[in-house]
Order: structure tokens, then C-alpha cells, then sequence
């Protein structure tokens, strides 16, 4: 009979510390090299003090509590949430000042969110239906403690938030009226502009959206409701938002790791971008039986797949290009007389969308030069 501890395996755990492990690591291995990781995040802090905003980073992009203590350590003000399962990991880890950006309205998350809120979690909402107000209010028992809300405006990407003045009116009116929850100010983010490469194409798009959220503010202001958070914005945007001053805070979430599609985004006006991918993942080749190509163990399990191709992260392999070639397998496509690399060669690919890829790993494995220094759950991954 087989012992149940012969039958855990616990992949890299015993490498932790060991100098040089960072090339042992059993793939497909998800790697955060954490010097990378920092220097993104002391510029992205350094931006936000000179812009004299905020930073409330989003928490989709690391679905991991430990990446977010590292975040608050940093400077940020708090940490966004898509999913109130993220909310709840991140809770449940101990990190606090934590914003849902997106509308809560299945009675039992409503019910884990307020029973986190009544048990003292610091937690913030998004509203964008009036309607809405009565669910929260329902569960929320003590006017001692409101929970902050922020009106949830569209300006136009159409995927949640108030759509027209009027409503986000109408919603900052009943906050600002409710025992149990306070109106806080405004969130506003819009996603599809964040990845428009063009930056003077990008601001001509972002700049008229922005319109809306100046006029809303300006109503809100003008019915007695100045906001005093206004919320939104990501990595694509922040330069615009920057510019047009009208966020007390960004969210943005990508900058930590950075990914194939942005990388081919033009963050800053004519500038190379100031982000360097930190997150990356390891595969190794198994199998150089066909000429021309190699077999990796990583594919459309490792790799979201809804931008483009995965790429080589630096010159080892120049000359070759990886391709998904199945749910376990990827490949190498090798240049012209490019020799193959032996069975076991570890390969580095910079993954094309980070949030969904990271979605897909249990763990992080966090490498400080060749080594491996640790690895950090991703606690909040899932959809729900
Ligand atoms: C509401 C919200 N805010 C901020 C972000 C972060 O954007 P990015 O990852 O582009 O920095 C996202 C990403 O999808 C988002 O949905």
C-alpha cells in the first residue's frame, strides 16, 4: 500500500533557498522574479506621488493576498477586487482596504460581503443601479458602521455603471441618504481603450470618455455630492489619466507583470515602456523527435489564449517562435538549421495576457536572480 505522503507532491517546495534552483524548477512553473516586481511597483508609486494621485491596484491581475501585502507595503491605498471570491481570499489572509469594482447582486455573495463587512473586514462597494441599494441594505444591520459605496459609471465601454447622468444622480442621491451605507465618490473605468498600442490614438478615444466622467462629476458636485474617491483607470490609461487630472487614484493592475499585449502598447508618448515583464513561465522541452520543431510540456492549460502567442523572453533561443499545440503542449518552431536544444531544456515565455493566465496556476514562484526564494498561493484564483 502506498503511503498518502508518497502520493503529495509538493513540486519546488524543496528548492526554496537553495542558490541556483531558479533553473530546476519542475514545469510548467509560473515565475514572478520578484526584483522586477518591485522595481515596476516603486515606479508605478513614484508616478502616482509626482501626479499627486493614488495608486488602488487591481488585484485581478495577482488574484494572490501575498503579492498584495507587498502592494500596501509599497505605498498603495488599498487593493481593488473583481470577484467577491477574490474580496474574501484576500480578506481571509488579513489585507485590508479592499474595493469590489464590480456589481454585487447573487444573494450569498451579498451575504459573505456583509457578513465580512459586520466582522470588521475594510471593505468598499460599487453601485450602479438604485435598485441595488436595497439588497445591501437588507443584510447591512449597523448604521454605526455604513459601508462605503462608489457610484459605478460608464463612459463607454458598456459593460457595467450608471449610463447616463440621471442615474448616477439618482444613485449618489439614495447613498448619500442610506444608514447603512456612504456615499464615498465614483469609480469609472473603461477596459478595451487600455490596449489601444497607438498612444495618440488611444488618447483621442480615452479623452472623450473622460468627457462623461468630468460632466458627471460636475453634477454631483452641483447636487451637493462632491466625490471625494474617483476610481478607475489602468496600466494603458495612466498617462491620460495623468494628464487630465480628474481620478483621485488609479487602478491600474497590469504594470506589476506586464504581458505580450502590453508590452506592444505605447503606455507613454513616445517613450519605451518603463515596465519590464516580471512574470513569466518556465516550460521544457520533451520531446526533438521532428526536424524543425521541438515539443514543450506547456500549452493552452498554461496559457490564456485570448491575445496573442506567448513569447520568448530573452536571446537564448533567437530565431525561434513558440506556438500552442495542444492543451499540454506547446512548440518551438526552429529558424533555418537552428540546432534543437536537448530534452529538458528549460524555456522562458512571457505570457500573452497576464490576469487570465495567472488565473490558471496555483502558485507563484517567486525567484530573486537564479534562485528560488519562495512561492506565494494564488488564493483568489477561480471565477467565482
Ligand atoms: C475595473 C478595473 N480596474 C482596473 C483594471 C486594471 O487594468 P490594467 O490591468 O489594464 O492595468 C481592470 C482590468 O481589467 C479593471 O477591470
Amino acid at each position: 500500500m502506498l503511503s498518502p505522503d508518497k502520493l503529495t507532491f509538493a513540486a519546488n517546495a524543496d528548492l526554496i533557498g537553495t542558490p541556483g534552483s531558479a533553473a530546476q524548477l519542475t514545469t510548467p512553473a509560473l515565475v514572478l522574479d520578484l526584483e522586477r516586481f518591485h522595481a515596476n511597483q516603486a515606479h508605478m508609486m513614484g508616478l502616482c506621488h509626482a501626479a499627486g494621485i493614488k495608486l488602488r491596484p487591481h488585484g485581478k491581475t495577482h488574484k494572490c493576498s501575498r503579492l498584495a501585502f507587498e502592494q500596501l507595503a509599497a505605498g498603495a491605498v488599498g487593493i481593488c477586487c473583481a470577484t467577491p471570491h477574490e474580496a474574501i481570499a484576500f480578506a481571509k489572509a488579513g489585507v485590508g482596504k479592499l474595493l469590489i469594482t464590480s456589481p454585487v447582486v447573487q444573494p450569498r455573495h451579498l451575504r459573505a460581503l456583509t457578513d465580512l463587512h459586520e466582522a470588521g473586514a475594510d471593505l468598499m462597494i460599487v453601485i450602479d443601479r438604485v435598485d441595488a441599494i436595497a439588497a445591501w441594505e437588507t443584510l447591512l444591520g449597523n448604521p454605526e458602521r455604513p459601508l462605503p459605496a462608489l457610484v459605478d459609471i460608464d463612459i463607454g465601454l458598456g459593460r457595467t455603471g450608471a449610463s447616463t447622468l440621471e442615474q448616477a444622480l439618482a444613485i449618489g442621491r439614495r447613498l448619500s441618504g442610506s444608514r447603512t451605507l456612504a456615499y464615498a465618490g465614483v469609480q469609472a473605468y473603461s477596459g478595451r481603450v487600455q490596449h489601444i498600442n497607438d498612444y495618440q490614438e488611444r488618447r483621442r478615444i480615452y479623452w472623450a470618455q473622460l468627457d462623461r466622467l468630468e460632466a458627471c462629476l460636475e453634477a454631483l458636485e452641483n447636487a451637493g455630492l462632491p466625490a471625494p474617491i474617483v476610481s478607475g483607470g489602468g496600466t494603458g490609461t495612466f498617462a491620460i489619466d495623468v494628464e487630465r487630472g480628474l481620478y483621485t487614484e488609479s487602478q491600474a493592475g497590469s504594470y506589476i507583470f506586464m504581458d505580450v499585449e502590453y508590452n506592444n502598447v505605447e503606455l507613454f508618448e513616445g517613450r519605451n515602456n518603463p515596465y519590464d515583464v516580471s512574470l513569466t513561465l518556465r516550460a521544457s522541452i520533451i520531446s526533438t523527435n521532428v526536424p524543425g520543431h521541438v515539443t514543450l510540456n506547456a500549452g493552452f492549460k498554461s496559457f490564456a489564449t485570448d491575445g496573442p502567442l506567448p513569447e520568448l523572453r530573452g536571446e537564448a533561443f533567437a530565431g525561434a517562435r513558440y506556438e500552442l499545440y495542444g492543451d499540454e503542449y506547446g512548440r518551438l518552431v526552429l529558424g533555418p538549421g537552428q540546432p534543437a536544444p536537448r530534452i529538458g531544456t528549460c524555456v522562458e515565455l512571457v505570457t500573452p495576457h497576464c490576469d487570465p493566465t495567472v488565473n490558471l496556476h496555483d502558485q507563484l514562484h517567486v525567484i530573486e536572480g537564479d534562485t528560488l526564494v519562495d512561492i506565494w498561493r494564488i488564493d483568489g484564483r477561480g471565477v467565482l
